[in-house]
Order: C-alpha cells, then structure tokens, then sequence
C-alpha cells in the first residue's frame, strides 16, 4: 500500500503535532464547557480517534452520514443527510469534525441541519483544508493543515474506499489511478 504513494505530505509527527496544538486551542475556546463533538462518517473517524484524546473538556460523542456525491455541483446530487444525530442538539456546544473541506458543500449542509436544531453554538474543526476548491465561503473554525489542490490519502482519506488506515498522509502515483484494479 505505501509502494502506491507518490510523496509523503503530512508525516505522522506532522499530524501529532499539529492535533495536540488544535487540542489545546479547543480546550482554551470552550474552557471547560461540555460539547457535542459529531463526526462526519466515513473519513473523519481517524482524525475524530486522535482529536478527542488531545481534549480535557468533557464531551459527548455522535455522528453523522452524509451522502457521497463526487465531485458534482448539481443540485439533484448535492449532500443529503443519511443518517441524522441521535442526540439532542437544542442548547448543546456542537463541533463538527470532519476530515477534508473541499467545495465546502458539505460542511454547509452538515451545518445547516445542525442549526436548525437549535445548538447553544456551532463551530466546525477539519482535517484538511483546500481553500482553492472551495464554492461557498464556508470557513472552518479550526483546520490542521491547509493543502494545494492535490488529491490526497491516508488518515482517513480514501481513493476507491482504500488507503484510510495510513497512519500518514500522501499522494498517489499516478499509475494507480491509470490503471485501476
Ligand atoms: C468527503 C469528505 C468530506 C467531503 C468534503 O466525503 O469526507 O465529508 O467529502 O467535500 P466537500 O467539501 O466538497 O463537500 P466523501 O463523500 O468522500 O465520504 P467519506 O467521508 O466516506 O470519504
């Protein structure tokens, strides 16, 4: 699986280092407050693992699923909620964690249902940042690493459902994507 890579972006000394400085900063922002920390299914689960036992606040887990959707810009194909929160939002401190924010879309939507639910607060904390790619404004609270526009795996991040259990983060060589098996 690592033969597969191209180059290494983001080391495993990288990714600590950088999680216990976000855990900091989040312990500092909410002092003590507890939150409703909610993963976004599949790929921010590695990252969500790391991140919690980076916190001292006390905090609650939940999760949701939101529909893939590639990378479409049509409305029919746009993000839907799969699976809703089992937890009550109303007057909770609510994070979204997810992996990589990309055109945004799906962070937008996350957000919107969780607002409608009416939290005492909504801040979002991502992985991966491509600012480039992005369609809406969406601005995340918090963000590990700001990326060029390059497709990336490992950490979380598939290609073909494959690659998430890297303990680091890389790109592919591009004969995997030339020659899919
Ligand atoms: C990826 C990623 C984000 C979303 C970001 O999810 O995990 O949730 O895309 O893209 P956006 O900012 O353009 O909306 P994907 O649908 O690949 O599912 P996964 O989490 O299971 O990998």
């Amino acid at each position: 699986m690592k033969n597969d890579l191209e180059k290494i972006l983001l080391s495993q000394d990288d990714i600590n280092q950088r999680i216990g400085t976000l855990g900091l900063e989040i312990d500092q922002h909410y002092q003590g407050s507890e939150i409703l920390l909610v993963t976004l299914l599949d790929g921010a689960i590695v990252f969500a693992a790391d991140l919690i036992r980076n916190l001292t606040i006390p905090l609650r887990l939940d999760c949701i699923r939101v529909s893939s959707y590639g990378n479409s810009t049509d409305p029919e194909t746009a993000p839907r909620i799969l699976s809703s929160l089992k937890s009550d939002v109303e007057g909770k401190h609510v994070l979204l964690v997810d992996d990589i924010l990309d055109t945004g879309n799906t962070m937008e939507r996350v957000s919107r249902e969780v607002l409608s639910k009416k939290p005492a607060s909504l801040q979002t904390c991502v992985f991966l940042d491509k600012p480039e790619r992005r369609q809406n404004g969406f601005r995340a609270t918090w963000s590990g690493f700001s990326i060029p526009d390059e497709f990336v795996v490992g950490y979380g991040l598939d290609y073909a459902g494959q690659y998430r259990q890297l303990p680091f983060v890389g790109t592919l060589k591009p004969a995997i994507y030339e020659n899919p098996s």
